[in-house]
């Protein structure tokens, strides 16, 4: 105890000589605990993280703070996790490792969010700690033609977000997220500044796109490809419950939505007994209703379920609903500060081949036992099948009918008063998903499904694997351990579901 203890002094004193103090902040602080909570939006991590918080959260303002962060903790034997916008589902970017608790410190790159547009070539340059509603207004306010592919809740960090994949209405148009990164600068484990996908390599700028944040190194920002929209977009909203044929639509819809044209995505949420399809189309509300009627008349969209908007204005109506309505834009999409919410547990699956309407019956039917139980299904095809599963690490792409996410909320009793909808669901939902592995995103973290543990020093690879093929497949599982050993052979940015380094005995 009396090195480690030593030890942490040293590393203060490493980060007081090279980092200016107020960016600095320890439990002492009366800022620490409103900073360390500032992005949780779970309240079922908000007990764990701040039980055992961590040494201390350095809040950098330029590349060279991370580096010496890096530096001093690899010095001082402190781990780093790093923070973009806090919204892990597992709160692995800021909690104590399970279960060896080791000291680390926090990383939190908010501070670093600038955003560069450039209108002319259509990219821009994005700091990882910039939010995903400050993304789309800085884009959509410097050129309204321009937009990007990413997900729905505003607050999701753009570190995380693309470190994953990044999912989101226009992805079978465009692609992921991590499918228009350009370039990026990073910070590796040796505390070296990366500045372009040439001093990665490509080995390593392959597996920043969609392997996983907390991996590989520390992306400070990323080159973007922005895409074209219309000057509005068409966007409706359409709730059916079991009475008026939910089962039926939803039965047919899952091989309906992941073959419709590319500038039109149909998502499902499911809860309460009811299906609520929600779509955006780069077009109008004409030309949507036209093509629903012929493709999908179970659902009977009309004009006046149809909304058109600017693309910017459906990023807030998405998320905020009529709570939209009349509120300034900025308000919005550039608010930070949010409540925690109530407890919530994540889970997911992909589906290659439709479940019959019998399945679907049993799930609308299935007990919620108290909790409010969500599934969102997000529609594959389009782009997402034209991207080789080895182009990325994200191997879910041609074959895939849909995502489905499950999303469990509960109030008030803490995790181990957790319902039990979502794993009884999870258990029968086995045979009708993606098997042998079983499919995961990886971005919907979920430790349930592994975890890490460490031999010799290093996360083993036997333990990764568990949980590594079922979010990235075999192959491209593999290759990011061997990049991981390239990269932070002595596994220096690990957690309890990080890549393991893989030495390849040849
Ligand atoms: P956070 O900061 O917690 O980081 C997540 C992981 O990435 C951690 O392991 C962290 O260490 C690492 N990391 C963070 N910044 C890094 C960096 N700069 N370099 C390297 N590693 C880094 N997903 C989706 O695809 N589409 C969607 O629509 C949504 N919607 C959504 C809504 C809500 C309310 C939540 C809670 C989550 C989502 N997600 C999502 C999932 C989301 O993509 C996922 O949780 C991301 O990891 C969040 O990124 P943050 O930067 O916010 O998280």
């Amino acid at each position: 105890a009396t090195s480690s203890k030593s030890n942490h002094s040293d590393y203060f004193r490493c980060l007081s000589r090279k980092i200016p103090s107020q960016l600095v902040l320890t439990p002492s602080s009366p800022s620490f605990k409103p900073l360390l909570v500032s992005s949780i939006r779970n309240a079922r991590l908000v007990a764990p993280a701040t039980a055992s918080p961590p040494l201390c959260i350095v809040t950098p303002t330029n590349a060279s703070h991370v580096q010496d962060a890096v530096c001093c903790g690899r010095r001082h034997r402190v781990r780093v996790r790093v923070r973009s916008g806090g919204h892990d589902n597992e709160g692995l970017s800021y909690m104590p490792g399970r279960p060896s608790r080791e000291k680390f410190a926090v990383i939190d790159l908010a501070k670093l969010n600038g955003v560069r547009v450039d209108a002319r070539a259509a990219t821009a340059w994005v700091d990882s700690g910039t939010t995903l509603g400050e993304l789309y207004y800085r884009v959509a306010t410097a050129e309204p033609g321009l937009g990007f592919p990413a997900g729905v809740c505003p607050t999701v960090g753009v570190g995380g977000l693309i470190s994953g994949g990044g999912m989101g209405l226009m992805m079978r148009k465009h692609g992921l997220s991590a499918d228009n990164v350009l370039d990026a600068t990073m910070v590796d484990a040796d505390g070296n500044l990366l500045e372009d996908k040439k001093a990665m390599g490509d080995d390593l700028f392959w597996a920043i796109r969609g392997g996983g944040g907390g991996n590989f190194g520390i992306v400070l920002s990323w080159k973007l490809r922005l895409v074209p929209v219309p000057p509005t977009v068409a966007f409706f909203d359409v709730t059916k419950t079991i009475d008026q044929g939910a089962v039926d639509a939803v039965t047919k819809w899952q091989t309906i939505a992941p073959a419709l044209p590319d500038d039109l995505s149909v998502r499902v949420v499911v809860q309460k007994r009811q299906a609520s399809f929600q779509s955006l189309h780069l077009g109008n509300c004409s030309a949507v209703v036209a093509t629903m009627h012929s493709r999908f008349p179970e659902l009977g969209l009309t004009l006046d379920d149809c909304l058109e908007m600017s693309w910017l204005q459906n990023k807030a109506y998405l998320y905020f609903g009529n709570a939209s309505n009349n509120k300034p834009l900025e308000e919005l999409l550039l608010n930070r500060s949010m409540t925690i919410g109530p407890f919530v547990k994540n889970k997911s699956d992909y589906v290659k081949k439709a479940l019959t309407r019998d399945t679907w019956e049993k799930i609308f039917l299935w007990p919620d036992g108290g909790a409010v139980g969500q599934l969102i299904l997000e529609p594959h095809g389009g782009m997402m099948s034209r991207i080789a599963a080895a182009d990325t690490p994200f191997p879910y792409r041609s074959g895939v009918l849909y995502n489905v996410q499950y999303v469990e909320f509960w109030n008030g009793t803490g995790a181990a008063g957790m319902p039990n909808w979502l794993h009884g669901l999870y258990d029968f939902m086995a045979p009708y998903v993606s098997k042998k592995p079983r499919g995961a995103y990886v971005n919907y973290r979920d430790l349930d499904i592994g975890v890490n543990t460490v031999v010799g020093g290093v996360t083993s690879y036997e333990s990764g694997k568990v949980w590594g093929e079922r979010y990235f497949g075999p192959a491209n599982f593999k290759r990011l351990t061997k990049i991981k050993h390239k990269v932070d052979a002595s596994d220096y940015f690990r957690n309890e579901q990080s890549v393991p380094p893989l030495l390849l005995i040849r």
